[in-house]
């Protein structure tokens, strides 16, 4: 699906990244890897092989930015596509949020995706032939809310609304941009989440209760959502957030855990 296309991963390094990483390489892409922890992002470009380099980068540093993507234009002739999707968590009661908080946030989460993407569109728009496909990682966020997540839940939706904008303003250049978001997914944090749980499996059944497939998600069932917005399958596709979350979003409230005799109104 991707074949000989070059693809910037954000923090490719672990995580969603990697997954998506290797989804691409399987699909016959030329993967960069723009990722923080550089010893991560080395470590994930050489079990990728040949077809994959990774640089240094943090993406809240314009500058940085500015390196990642001459390094891939120097490395493989063009770029092709972009993931979006270094990002960091966060959680701390609303009253509580500072504003060195609020900006630690915003600077990966929201700014960096607009500013790596305005770059990525001045290289897409300039190479011959001209064009690509931006994919923002967002999140289950973008539609609904956690207490004590109020800057991330800010900047997810705020990926959402912006990728619209610049869908709308770069589709004349051939430009793509699209948003995945992901429910809940087999990473880091859920296994931290699990294990700091005095019972891991009503820790479990509690997540699985309210995600209707009743699983969390592998990196690479990501991978394969951004797989195909990157590729040339989604053709017609451009400001859509695509939720790959296993039903979460879909459900109103838990499974009750008792069944009603009936359910017909009278
Ligand atoms: N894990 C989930 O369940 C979940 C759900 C919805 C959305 N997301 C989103 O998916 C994306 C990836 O999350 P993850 O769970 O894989 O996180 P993770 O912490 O496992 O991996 C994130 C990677 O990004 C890198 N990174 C962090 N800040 C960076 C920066 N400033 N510059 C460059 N690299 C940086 C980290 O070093 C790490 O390798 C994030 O945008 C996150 O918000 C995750």
């Amino acid at each position: 699906m991707l074949k000989d296309k070059v693809i910037i991963v954000t923090g490719g390094g672990g995580g969603i990244g990697e997954g998506i990483a290797h989804v691409c390489i399987d699909n016959g892409a030329k993967v960069v890897i723009g990722e923080r922890n550089d010893e991560s992002g080395q470590r994930v470009a050489k079990e990728l092989g040949e077809n994959a380099l990774a640089i240094a980068c943090d993406v809240s540093n314009d500058e940085d930015l500015d390196r990642l993507i001459e390094f891939t234009v120097a490395s493989f002739g063009r770029i092709d596509g972009v993931v979006n999707n270094a990002g960091v968590n966060f959680s701390k009661p609303f009253m509580d949020t500072s504003s060195d908080d609020w900006q630690d946030v915003i600077s990966v989460d929201l700014r960096a995706v607009f500013f790596l993407t305005q770059k990525t569109c001045a290289q897409m728009v300039r190479q011959s032939p001209a064009g690509g496909s931006i994919v923002n990682i967002s999140s289950v966020h973008s539609v609904a809310a956690l207490p004590g997540a109020g800057p991330y839940d800010a900047a997810k939706a705020g990926v959402v609304g912006m990728s619209k904008s610049i869908a709308i303003e770069m589709a004349a250049d051939n430009i793509r941009v699209n948003c995945v978001s992901p429910g809940l997914v087999n990473t880091q944090i859920w296994q931290d989440l699990l294990a700091a749980a005095p019972d891991m499996d009503e820790c479990m059944a509690f997540w699985n209760s309210n995600i209707p497939m009743n699983r969390v998600i592998e990196t690479r069932e990501i991978g394969e959502a951004v797989c195909f917005l990157l590729s040339d399958k989604s053709s017609a596709m451009t400001g859509s957030n695509m939720m790959v979350d296993a039903g979460m979003t879909s459900q109103l409230v838990s499974r009750e855990p008792f069944e009603s005799s009936s359910i017909e109104g009278s």
